[in-house]
């Protein structure tokens, strides 16, 4: 692989241990994949935040780094915690849990990372440019910045994430290559999809089809508008595609064609690729509902809710009194701004909480009790059996709130 002077200086140790430690990672890295360099990098989103998946372990490395002295040198954020650092005994959180999500968030503090704690960095002001190369952790992250954005990154683990902003590069293989961006895969969609969890029962239904590789959709049936454009509803469709598609399976990127922005390239899929034609969202919404009647517990804002999904939740509770426990997740910069404009009061009347910094993925929610989850999110859904201990409904985010309301799943 070609250093640059920098590069061999910091890999020689003249920087200090943490750095040449960050760069020991990013190079082994490249040379599984054959990278030829490194690129500079403009930011990094880093995973593996909630103690629930890091524990004790997990939480020493990131001490031990901390303290050998690595800071990041690019704009660097977090994913969710496992906690909303604000009202995690309302939430019921118990205590030495919060107290060790606490001290990881200080490790990663302590390195200069912003503690955005959002799985939707693009929702909070880091928005990368049709080009720009990031390196990304968070798997529905990854999809919506090289699909939506244009910006190029591989699926990076936690640790490489890290030591990536540590160096301010990656290695350029991948994604961050005009080749690999090519569609490998059409995929025709004949079905009418008008949900988030249609959009997401198609992603779930792919990813499992295609593994790893790059789609190009074409939508042949009628959907909604999906025109993107800051927390337009076209926006939040396809995030909702994109991040099932990456837990069903591990896409990272996909076109839509005359939507995406590569999508407009005239070559943009591979001559002879294969073709797969889906006319039913049918096997989906089988593989994802479970048998349960009751609804104890409802899930929206996975990825991290818009403003626009809190506005609606707002107008569907408002005047109800839930019977079944709400969390609404989201960034503390989204829920402060629904709070200014009263939504988050019009949640909490009803019983519901709007709940920042974490999601029902990676909070330790077994511990509260709940059985059985309703969520508009095909990829909470997949989760949340394995993460959660629950049976799962997944449908529209209306039939959610209703079943809140109800605490039955009606179909
Ligand atoms: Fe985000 Fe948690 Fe879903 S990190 S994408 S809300 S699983």
């Amino acid at each position: 692989m070609r250093l640059t002077d920098e590069e061999q200086a910091m890999l020689a140790g003249e920087q200090g241990a943490a750095v040449r430690q960050a760069m020991e990672i990013v190079i082994a890295l490249g040379n599984i994949y054959h990278a030829p360099d490194l690129v500079p990098i403009t930011h990094a989103q880093v995973a593996g935040v909630s103690y629930k998946n890091l524990g004790n372990a997990g939480l020493a490395f990131l001490q031990e780094w901390a303290d050998n002295g690595a800071r990041v040198r690019v704009p660097t954020t977090l994913n969710p915690a496992g906690i909303d650092t604000a009202q995690w005994q309302a939430l019921g959180i118990p205590a030495d849990f919060a107290l060790r999500q606490a001290e990881v968030i200080a490790a990663y503090t302590a390195m200069g990372i912003r503690h955005t704690l959002t799985c939707t960095p693009y929702q909070v002001g880091y928005r990368p440019a049709l080009g720009e190369h990031v390196a990304w952790s968070e798997s529905s992250a990854v999809s919506f910045a090289n699909s939506i954005l244009g910006a190029r990154t591989n699926r990076e683990g936690g640790p490489g994430a890290l030591a990536a902003a540590i160096v301010g590069r990656t290695a350029r293989y991948g994604l961050h290559l005009d080749e690999f961006r090519r569609a490998n895969h059409c995929v025709i969609v004949t079905c009418e999809l008008r949900y988030e969890a249609d959009f997401g029962a198609l992603g779930y239904l792919v990813g499992r089809r295609l593994g790893n590789a790059v789609p190009l959709f074409r939508f042949q049936g009628d959907t909604p508008d999906l025109t993107p454009g800051i927390d337009g509803q076209g926006e939040a469709l396809l995030r909702a595609l994109g991040a099932a598609m990456a837990a069903s399976g591990a896409v990272a990127l996909y076109h839509v064609a005359g939507i995406t922005p590569e999508a407009s390239a005239t070559d943009v899929l591979l001559p002879g690729a294969p073709v797969t034609t889906i006319s039913s969202l049918q096997e989906a919404y089988a593989a994802l509902n479970g048998p349960a009647e009751f609804v104890d517990f409802v899930s929206i804002g996975c990825p991290h809710a818009t403003l626009a999904e809190i506005a609606q939740v707002a107008r569907l509770v408002r005047g109800e009194t839930l019977r079944a426990r709400l969390w609404v997740t989201t960034s503390r910069q989204t829920r402060e701004e629904a709070e200014r404009r009263g939504w988050v009061r019009d949640i909490e009347s009803a019983g519901g909480f709007v709940v920042a910094d974490t999601c029902v993925v990676v909070a330790p929610v077994e511990l509260l009790g709940a059985r059985s989850m309703a969520t508009n999110s095909a990829k909470a859904a997949f989760y949340a059996p394995s993460h959660g201990g629950m049976s799962v409904h997944l449908g529209p985010l209306a039939q959610c709130i209703r079943a809140a309301v109800t605490g039955r799943w009606e179909a």
